[in-house]
């Protein structure tokens, strides 16, 4: 645990924080012996779940409600942050729009763009330069299956899902050669509230959050990205090096409207 602390201590920030996947992360972390910056909108949730992290592990937790779609995304987390050694970025927001892509609006996809894309990219640069200039650190960023092809319905989410994970992989070579490590975790479907709230119509294989947010936190400083649970993992196998990619995009699309349609 002190070794853990020493590595990507003695702050993380969990952007997204207030349910599902971030409030797993924020759980483990809290148990790893981190200190907790806990960004989200939802003041409520996330006063609730800093002082169920306080009295548990007995951790400093500042909690900072503010939306990460946010033009001033970068000096509202410098003044949220304001004193803190952040030595841990999981970015874990992401804003989906499901359904047929000319239906929703357009200004719903830029903000897929703006909270999946704009924010992790930010957010990357500037606490990954405080952690190259200690030489370490860890950022997580949260990207999907979804990124591995085209997905029909989900064609705005997806592709920002693809620029999470390519992002993360040039940057786990470069900011690794300087000390932090930074991985992609590529999740399947997990049940958390927002998974819940989209109302699939069909049940699927479905991972709990808590090992998911394990996955990614354990892959940290073994390679750029990760898909957590064996089944991901056969499918990700299956639909790179065995389907051809336009069979991959037509299966991706049947599955969802199945879901979704
Ligand atoms: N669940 C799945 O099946 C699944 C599968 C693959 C990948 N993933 C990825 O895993 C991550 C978490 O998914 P999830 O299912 O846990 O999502 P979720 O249940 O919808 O939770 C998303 C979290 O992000 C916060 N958030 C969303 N938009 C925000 C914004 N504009 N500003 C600040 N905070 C914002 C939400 O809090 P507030 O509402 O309080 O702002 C919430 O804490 C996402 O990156 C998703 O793409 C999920």
């Amino acid at each position: 645990m002190s070794a853990f602390r020493e590595r990507y201590g003695p702050w993380a920030l969990v952007a997204g924080a207030s349910a599902g996947l971030g409030a797993a992360f924020a759980r483990l972390l809290a148990a790893r012996g981190l200190n907790l910056l806990l960004v989200a909108r939802r003041a409520d949730a996330l006063g609730r779940l800093a002082a169920e992290l306080r009295g548990a592990h007995g951790i400093d937790v500042r909690a900072e409600a503010l939306d990460l779609a946010r033009a001033d995304l970068v000096p509202a987390v410098e003044r949220a942050a304001a004193g803190l050694e952040l030595g841990l970025l999981v970015y874990n927001a992401a804003h989906s729009a499901i359904g047929p892509f000319l239906d929703r609006p357009l200004e719903e996809h830029l903000r897929v763009v703006d909270v999946n894309c704009r924010g992790p990219l930010a957010l990357a640069h500037r606490l990954g330069a405080d952690m190259a200039r200690r030489g370490r650190g860890g950022i997580v960023l949260m990207s999907s299956l979804a990124a591995s092809q085209g997905n029909p319905l989900l064609a705005s989410y997806a592709a920002s899902k693809a620029f999470e994970l390519v992002l993360a992989e040039g940057l786990w070579e470069e900011l690794g050669a300087r000390g932090v490590d930074v991985v992609a975790c590529r999740a399947g479907a997990t049940r958390t509230e927002g998974w819940e709230a989209s109302r699939p119509k069909e049940s699927v294989p479905i991972m709990e959050p808590a090992d998911v947010a394990r996955a990614a936190i354990d892959a940290l400083g073994r390679g750029p990205s990760a898909v957590p649970g064996a089944l991901n993992r056969l499918a990700a196998f299956a639909f790179a090096r065995l389907l051809p990619r336009r069979t991959c995009i037509r299966i991706m699309g049947r599955a969802t409207r199945r879901l979704y349609g």
